[in-house]
């Protein structure tokens, strides 16, 4: 299969300080849909902010490389970052209020991106509204009187518009219910049926990850400790793969 991503010893820190991604690597292919899992602090945020070119100084790339779609982005301009971010890879955040202009309606901002993906504003919207289970008169609202799921599935809605070749959702369902999450699940394995987008799916949650995805990269401190098969966790040779096998499986079984 063809890489969409290829992740090559990438480090990421402050200068002269221990790396916070410590020599990373892995590919994504085409369509693939991957997790991401790991401890809170490990580094999966970090990784899906250099992905996306969203690295503030002083943090940078240290080491490594970053190819998506055969272009190299690892010494990638601010400017050749913006026109990658949408397109060629989209983030779902954990937070999904950053990512909307708080001051614009939620039509004008899906409408922009239909703009940027050179469609048809009107049928794109609606039918991506239709795709995430939103009512049309969603796009006359502000995102401050959106719910988190509605957020989420906004966010959801402008990757269907903009159809990109990687879609990273960074703990998209965080502090929803059951029911929403649910909806938020089916709606990003829609966008991606849809768009034939690569997903790389960010959780702690190997319960969500299987909803999405099969194989399954764990992290321990900044560094990528097991990329298999999310059943094979529990007999993986990695500690920190096992933890969170053993851990999923005391969840499902409290008593
Ligand atoms: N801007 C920054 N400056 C310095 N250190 C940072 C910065 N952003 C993240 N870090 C550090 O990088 C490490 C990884 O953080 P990251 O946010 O990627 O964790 P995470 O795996 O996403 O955790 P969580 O599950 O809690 O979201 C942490 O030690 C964090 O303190
Ligand atoms: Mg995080």
């Amino acid at each position: 299969m063809v890489a969409l991503l290829q992740v090559q010893n990438l480090s990421v820190g402050l200068p002269f300080s221990a790396p916070l991604l410590d020599a990373i690597s892995f590919d994504i292919a085409e369509s693939e849909r991957v997790g991401l899992v790991g401890a809170s602090g490990c580094g999966k945020s970090l990784t899906a902010g250099t992905l996306c070119g969203l690295l503030r100084t002083p943090l940078r790339v240290l080491a490594g490389s970053i190819r998506l779609d055969g272009t190299s982005l690892t010494d990638a301009s601010p400017a050749t970052w913006r026109a990658a971010r949408g397109r060629s890879v989209f983030q779902i955040f954990q937070s999904p209020g950053t990512a909307l202009t708080p001051v614009r309606r939620v039509g004008t901002q899906l409408a922009e991106a239909a703009q940027i993906a050179g469609r048809d504003t009107k049928a794109a919207v609606s039918q991506a509204l239709d795709a995430v289970a939103l009512q049309p008169d969603v796009t006359g609202l502000f995102p401050y009187q959106l719910s988190g799921g509605m957020k989420q599935r906004v966010l959801i809605a402008m990757a269907l518009i903009l159809r990109p070749r990687l879609l990273i959702a960074d703990e998209p369902t965080t502090g929803l219910d059951v029911l929403t999450e649910h909806d938020i699940l089916t709606a990003l394995n829609t966008a991606a049926d849809e768009t034939g987008a690569s997903v790389l799916f960010i959780s702690h949650d190997l319960r969500a990850v299987r909803r999405i995805a099969t194989r399954t990269l764990v992290m321990h401190a900044g560094r990528l400790v097991e990329d298999a098969d999310i059943a094979d966790l529990a007999i993986s040779k990695a500690p920190a793969a096992r933890a969170l096998a053993t851990a999923a499986t005391a969840l499902q079984n409290p008593c």
